[in-house]
């Protein structure tokens, strides 16, 4: 059994790895080199309660794809022998104001009841451990188990792992359609001939619109890094105006993100970098003496629900993987688990019937 995978990013790679292991032959096409999509982009956070998610089904998937973090990059950096800068650092949301303050507070409680972790953290105590702290900060809610890893590392690794054991990788070759033969997935039509499988998966990311009828559009994201200290910030914050991603090994802060609905416009803006280094400014003022290390910017692959989409098409074994949107680095352990056991075993979780594309024939 031969599967074809439509797009090298982290959702592409994540799930030819776990049916390589499970010992089906996996072709992966990409248009460029793997990995340098949305998932090179991102900034690498696995952070379900900083983002703010609202108890529910996907807040549930996030929450046990969190826990399934450590165990798949940890298999991952024995499969390769490399690390790829999992640490569970925890993240902070720092609170400009009051109303800021009050959100967050009721955001926590929410959190607590629902059986999750998290404290509020005083102006005071934060002033002991960062002297530089921004004056409009009030306080903040810490939640101990976000955790962040280096997006770029997990790319390489899973990149290492295709080429070492076996998966076909087809670089810079693009998918322009999806075979379809009696209503049954055949192959794909690229850029340099047919690639032939016995089942497809589409994970295009923002891209993915091309080949199913379903709306998935980018939602761009504009980031920088900055040079940082580790006495400088020692986990994550994330303010309403930036986050702020310290590297565990490397002096590198990642700085993100903005959210703009301009399509596939490319480039970093002035009004974009502006406000990101103004948020990191505005976090820990002494930041402005740092050295710029790079600016960027990638396509949040979204939904109009904001929700992925998961599972099976209109045509028997045509699969798509699509929508992960903000949470898409956090997300790969857990729907490469279930594409897997979907394909190999039919096995349809809840999770899978909720974020069906079906879902969009209702409106
Ligand atoms: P991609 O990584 O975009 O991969 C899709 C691939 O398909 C690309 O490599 C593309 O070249 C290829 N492709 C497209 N069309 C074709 C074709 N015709 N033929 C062949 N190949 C094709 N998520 C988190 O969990 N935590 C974060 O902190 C976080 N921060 C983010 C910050 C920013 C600025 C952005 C933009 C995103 C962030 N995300 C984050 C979201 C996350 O990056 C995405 O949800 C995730 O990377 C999507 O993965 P993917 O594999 O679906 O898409
Ligand atoms: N999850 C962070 C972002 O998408 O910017």
């Amino acid at each position: 059994m031969k599967g074809v995978i439509i797009g090298g990013g982290i959702i592409g790679m994540s799930i030819a790895r776990e049916l390589h292991k499970e010992g089906v032959a996996v072709a992966v096409v990409e248009k460029n080199k793997v990995g340098r999509g949305a998932s090179w982009t991102a900034g690498g956070m696995l952070a379900p309660q900083a983002e703010g998610l609202e108890p529910g089904t996907f807040l549930d998937f996030c929450l046990e794809s969190r826990d399934m973090y450590e165990g798949f990059v940890r298999s991952l950096e024995k499969d390769i022998d490399m690390n790829v800068g999992y640490w569970k650092c925890g993240i902070f949301c720092p609170a400009f104001s009051e109303e800021e303050e009050k959100e967050l507070k009721s955001k926590l409680e929410t959190y607590i009841n629902i059986g999750l972790t998290g404290e509020w953290v005083d102006r005071k105590e934060l002033e002991n451990r960062y002297p530089s702290l921004g004056r409009e900060v009030v306080g903040g809610v810490l939640y101990p188990d976000d955790a962040q890893v280096d997006n770029r590392l997990v790319m390489l690794a899973l990149e290492k792992y295709a080429k070492f054991r076996g998966i076909e990788l087809l670089e810079f070759t693009e998918v322009k359609r999806v075979l379809i033969e009696k209503g049954k997935f055949k192959g794909v039509e690229t850029s340099k001939g047919v690639v032939e499988g016995d089942f497809g998966i589409i994970t295009a990311g923002a891209w993915s619109e091309r080949f199913i009828k379903a709306h998935i559009f980018p939602i761009k994201g504009e980031m920088a890094a900055v040079d940082v200290f580790p006495e400088d910030i020692d986990r994550v914050f994330f303010g309403s105006k930036a986050y702020l991603i310290p590297r565990k090994d490397y002096k590198r802060l990642v700085i993100g993100a903005t959210e703009e609905m301009v399509n596939f416009d490319e480039g970093n803006t002035v009004r974009g970098i502006l406000q990101l280094l103004g948020g990191a400014v505005e976090t820990l003022p002494h930041l402005k003496d740092r050295k710029l290390q790079e600016v960027w910017y990638g396509y949040r692959p979204a939904t109009p629900d904001l929700l992925p989409v998961l599972g099976r098409t209109d045509f028997e074994n045509l699969y798509i993987a699509s929508g992960h949107y903000r949470n898409g680095i956090l997300l790969a352990p857990i729907t490469a688990r279930l594409m897997t056991e979907l394909i190999l075993k039919g096995v349809e979780s809840r999770y899978l019937q909720e974020f069906s594309i079906n879902r969009f024939r209702k409106e």
